[in-house]
């Protein structure tokens, strides 16, 4: 789908299907809408006034075969109440829209920019969020469909054009296209690699995609360590776990440093291409998505392309960002780490293994040691560590915990300026106990059916964070969508993580 501005009146473009918006409770529509209504002789006024269409938030109307304008429909999309309007709310209207457009097999689609005119969002924003919304909500794996994939290629939009009469907005409206662009691909690409078959997305994989990101831009470096190096240097919790797989495990570390910046953060993102559970094996409906088990390591790849590709066109973000990556399957085999075992890991704590089926915090605390090791002002973890996080929260928010109060705050804003949603739990002092161990210094799950999964993960992760302002966030339920209820993420990979992440960069930065 390529996309493009144009200069132009709406009303005498020519495309299969134009879309325009409407706020909520406006009889009398105004802006680019306003025209479109004046061209086809109040087509639109009159289904308002029939209370056919009324503006509520993704409603749609379609228009067919209108006289006075040069397109065979026109998508008319409610952007709910003016008061309540918010940029996040542009990115969905704009990822409805396309999915509408899609449905009327519409190749040539022109859309006005949701929020710029009336809504009084910042040009370069609206047409920002306009964009990523379009791709977003366009995305759809289909690579497998082998039946489907005729029928998908009938409803393939090949262009669409931004359509703004004012030529002084044209300049921004091209910056937020661009911004849009490499933000969207990035994230399509991390929806991408969790989508695909585990056959296929292996810590290997994962290795070979952070090089061809790290290849994307000058200011970025790469470092693998591969079994024999994290052998040798004792990330032994991270071996742990893939000891039971026939893949080499890895940890991968990408660094994003341009010149003369101060601030350093850490991304780091659980890796597990793969979770069967282990010897204390998932029955079969839990091991289905179990192959998004990786998707905090996707969220990560995903804001290292993002700021390779804002570099590139000429919009780097400044400051130093590093990407952590511990990379494993947890299989289940003859040499399997079995429950009982004890394990040094890298930090020199000792942990008991309760459940081989809590691994992701195994491979995240030799991750987040390494993490320390470099010194960043703040540290954030991305894991689909837990179930209890999705029972406690659902598919909307991601689960944030942390030692800072500063940084979660931070992380509360980022949060709500993208849309990409987190809300704290606490971690009580008193909920240690549950990562108390007989023989080591912890242990890796509580042994008690009513215990607060989603806190004790953020207990046991705390152990590892040092003195650095930390961000644990359990994505287990907002990374994966089982419905389309928010059109910006269509069902399965939501690539969540990426928006929130680079927002955050953002506002540190100052
Ligand atoms: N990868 C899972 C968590 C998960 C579950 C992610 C469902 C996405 C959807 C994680 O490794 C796991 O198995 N956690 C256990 C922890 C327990 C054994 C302490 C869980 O949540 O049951
Ligand atoms: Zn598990
Ligand atoms: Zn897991």
């Amino acid at each position: 789908m390529k996309l493009e501005v144009r200069q132009a009146d709406i009303t005498t473009v020519e495309a299969d299907a134009i879309i325009v918006n409407l706020f909520e409770g406006v009889t009398k529509p105004g802006g680019a809408t306003g025209a479109v209504d004046e061209a086809t002789n109040g087509l639109l006024s009159d289904h308002i006034k029939d209370h056919e269409f009324d503006g509520k938030t993704l409603d749609t109307l379609v228009l067919h075969s209108p006289s006075g304008v040069k397109t065979k429909h026109i998508i008319v999309i409610g952007l709910g109440r003016q008061a309540a309007f918010t940029p996040v709310t542009a990115r969905k209207v704009a990822a409805k829209s396309i999915q509408k457009a899609r449905e009327l097999k519409a190749k040539v689609v022109a859309t006005i920019i949701h929020g710029a005119g009336i809504g009084g969002i910042d040009t370069i924003l609206a047409s920002e969020m306009t964009v990523e919304g379009l791709l977003l909500g366009n995305y759809r794996f289909d690579r497998y469909k082998t039946k489907e994939r005729k029928k998908y290629e009938k409803e393939r939009i090949e262009k669409v054009l931004l359509v703004e009469h004012d030529k002084n907005k044209l300049n921004d409206i091209q910056i937020g296209l661009s911004r849009g662009e490499a933000i969207a691909n990035a994230i399509l690409n991390t929806r991408d690699i969790i989508n695909e078959s585990p056959t296929k997305i292996t810590p290997s994989s994962l290795v070979q995609a952070a090089k061809e990101i790290a290849s994307l831009s000058d200011s970025m470096g790469l470092t693998i360590l591969d079994e024999k190096q994290l052998q040798k240097e004792g990330y032994n919790a991270l071996l742990a776990v893939a000891a039971g797989s026939e893949k080499e495990a890895y940890l991968i570390h990408l660094h994003y440093k341009p010149k003369g910046v101060k601030q350093s953060i850490a991304f780091v993102g659980k890796g597990v291409t793969f979770d069967s559970g282990g010897l204390g094996i998932k029955p079969w409906s839990a091991m289905l998505t179990m192959k998004s088990d990786m998707a905090g390591a996707g969220a990560v790849l995903g804001i290292f392309q993002a700021l390779a590709e804002l570099e590139a066109a000429g919009m780097p973000l400044e400051t130093e960002v590093h990407g952590i990556i511990p990379t494993t399957e947890n299989m289940i085999s003859g040499s399997s780490m079995r429950p009982d075992d004890i394990i040094e890991t890298k930090s020199g704590k000792t942990i008991e293994i309760t459940h081989t089926d809590a691994e992701g915090r195994l491979i995240l605390s030799d991750a987040l040691t390494y993490a320390t090791y470099l010194r960043p002002d703040a540290m954030v973890d991305f894991a689909t560590l837990t179930g209890a996080a999705i029972r406690a929260l659902g598919r909307s928010y991601a689960v944030s915990m942390g030692n800072d109060r500063q940084l979660l705050d931070t992380i509360r804003m980022a949060s709500e300026e993208t849309g990409e949603l987190a809300w704290e739990l606490p971690l009580p002092k008193e909920y240690e106990k549950y990562i108390e161990s007989p023989v080591a210094d912890i242990q890796n799950s509580a042994n008690s059916e009513n215990a607060p999964g989603a806190i004790i993960g953020g207990l046991f992760l705390q152990e590892f964070v040092r003195e650095i302002p930390w961000t644990h966030l359990d994505i287990a339920g907002p990374s994966w969508q089982d419905d389309d209820t928010n059109p910006v993420y269509p069902k399965g990979a939501s690539g969540y993580g990426v928006l929130l992440g680079l927002k955050l960069l953002e506002i540190l930065k100052g």
